[in-house]
């Protein structure tokens, strides 16, 4: 990997009788970065930034996100053109392999993928050793997990042809796992996948069909559906994604990096957003308790917050809410739903948090979860489902990733430094001698 050195920077700490000179790097796009690697070796001293919300930790050639512009790219490639114009699978060998594919290329990929979505018959009976009623996502990763313990014959991480291997174990797996962590919390038989559907169709196969019957899937929603993946295949270094560089930065399996990616993704910061932005709108319940919902909101003693709102990178409209938006009504109107009164709530919440001077001033405009839900729960998704959604998406691009981190030579274990303010150096006192 490369960056352009951009001259540099003379750092002067006061009391330090000595300066650092620190490069300055330029990425393709994007402010430039200061090279701080050299700084505590120079000056003695660490930087402070918890939450990394000023800190590169890696160089990327996968995602560019300008959030004060709301322009998201993959590979380069907006987002709006590959949702309107690419399908997942696609848009899944762009993030992994740097390049749109041609015919070929594509047909290989495909085949690669659809070659290992069924699941080792003995990962069934880990199922088992859960409850009918545990959130999906407790499954998911579990089960994720557990993969490493299958497939040793490709677990060398030094190996091209192992990383490939398992990226396509993942990227195919993860759907089936997700759709029967669903079947097992309802009592119905697991469906095994379909290889002649496309993703997303085999997907919404194997979470909706049963054997009993035959089951057509609606092209409107396996497009919706499609599109959602889409959306939610990469974002650069969020929480999750992070989550799984760290962990592969120590040289762990990928399957357990991913594991490790979905523990992060859950929580409602992130991930489970989308899940509590319904069970918000459905605790609101009408429109007319919006003000008051709104006044809570701003109550700094309150820690309400308006899911699916704000965003660490966006200060402007995420670009995949807009999408979101539209594919929303299209769910909407192909199912027949005139008037879904969770609808009419997310949109006139939107229209007055847009126009409320709190959220206009701390620039908190809707993030992709805002419309998912209610999407997803239109499909027939239950709620607890949502989040699994969005990791099946996201094992692309945590999986694009780590194996970008495996190979870029420059890559070293992560391990931030702290600011240390608990006591100094003190000597053992026996607990006789304790006040
Ligand atoms: N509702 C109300 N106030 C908010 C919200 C919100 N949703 N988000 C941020 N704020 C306020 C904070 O109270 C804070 O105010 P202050 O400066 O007066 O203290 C200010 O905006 C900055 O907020 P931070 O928490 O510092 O921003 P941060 O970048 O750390 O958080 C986050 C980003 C976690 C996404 C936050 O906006 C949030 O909690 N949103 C709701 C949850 C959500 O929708 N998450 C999905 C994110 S997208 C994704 O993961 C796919």
């Amino acid at each position: 990997m490369s960056n352009a050195a951009k001259g540099s920077a003379v750092i002067t700490i006061p009391g330090h009788n000595q300066n650092a000179e620190l490069p300055m790097l330029a990425g393709t796009i994007g402010p430039e970065v200061l090279d701080i690697r050299k700084l505590y070796n120079e000056l003695g001293v660490f930087t402070f930034d918890p939450g990394y919300g000023g800190t590169a930790s890696c160089e990327s050639k996968i995602t560019y996100i300008d959030g004060d512009e709301g322009v998201l790219l993959y590979r380069g490639y907006p987002i709006e053109q590959l949702a309107e114009h690419s399908t997942f699978l696609e848009v899944a060998c762009l993030l992994l392999n740097g390049e749109l594919p041609n015919d070929a290329e594509f047909a290989e990929f495909e085949r690669g993928v659809t070659r290992h979505t069924m699941l080792h018959e003995q990962l069934r009976s880990f199922f088992n050793g859960f409850r009918r009623d545990a959130h999906p996502m407790a499954v998911l990763c579990g089960v994720v997990g557990a993969l490493s313990a299958f497939y040793h014959d490709s677990l060398d991480i030094n190996n091209p042809e192992h990383r490939r291997i398992s990226a396509f174990r993942l990227i195919a797996k993860v759907p089936t796992i997700a759709a029967w962590t669903y079947k097992y919390s309802i009592g119905q038989p697991f469906m095994y996948p379909r290889n002649d559907l496309s993703f997303a169709e085999n997907f919404l196969y194997m979470m909706n069909a049963v054997p009993a019957e035959p089951f057509k899937v609606n092209p409107i929603l396996s497009r919706a559906m499609d599109r959602i993946l889409i959306l939610h295949a990469d974002h650069e270094q969020n929480a999750s994604t992070s989550t799984v560089r760290l962990a592969g930065s120590t040289g762990a399996n990928p399957f357990a990096c991913i594991a490790a990616g979905i523990a992060s993704l859950w929580g409602p910061a992130h991930g489970g957003a989308n899940e509590a932005v319904l069970k918000m709108l459905e605790e609101i319940g009408h429109v007319d308790h919006i003000p008051e919902f709104i006044d809570r909101v701003k109550d700094k003693n309150s820690n309400v917050r308006l899911m699916g709102f704000g965003h660490r990178v966006y200060k402007n409209y995420d670009p995949r809410a807009k999408i979101m938006q539209r594919t929303c009504h299209e769910v909407l109107g192909e199912l027949g739903v005139k008037d879904d009164p969770l609808l009419d709530l997310a949109i006139e919440l939107e229209r007055i948090a847009l126009s409320d001077e709190y959220f206009i001033s701390k620039k908190l405009y809707p993030n992709v979860d805002f419309y998912s839900g209610i999407i997803l729960k239109a499909m027939g998704f239950p709620t607890s489902m949502f989040t699994v959604l969005f990791a099946v998406a996201r094992t692309v691009g945590w999986i694009s990733q780590w194996k970008e981190m495996i190979e870029d030579p420059s890559q070293r274990i992560g391990r931030p430094r702290q600011l240390y303010t608990g006591a100094p150096m003190r000597d053992f006192v026996p607990r006789n001698r304790r006040d």
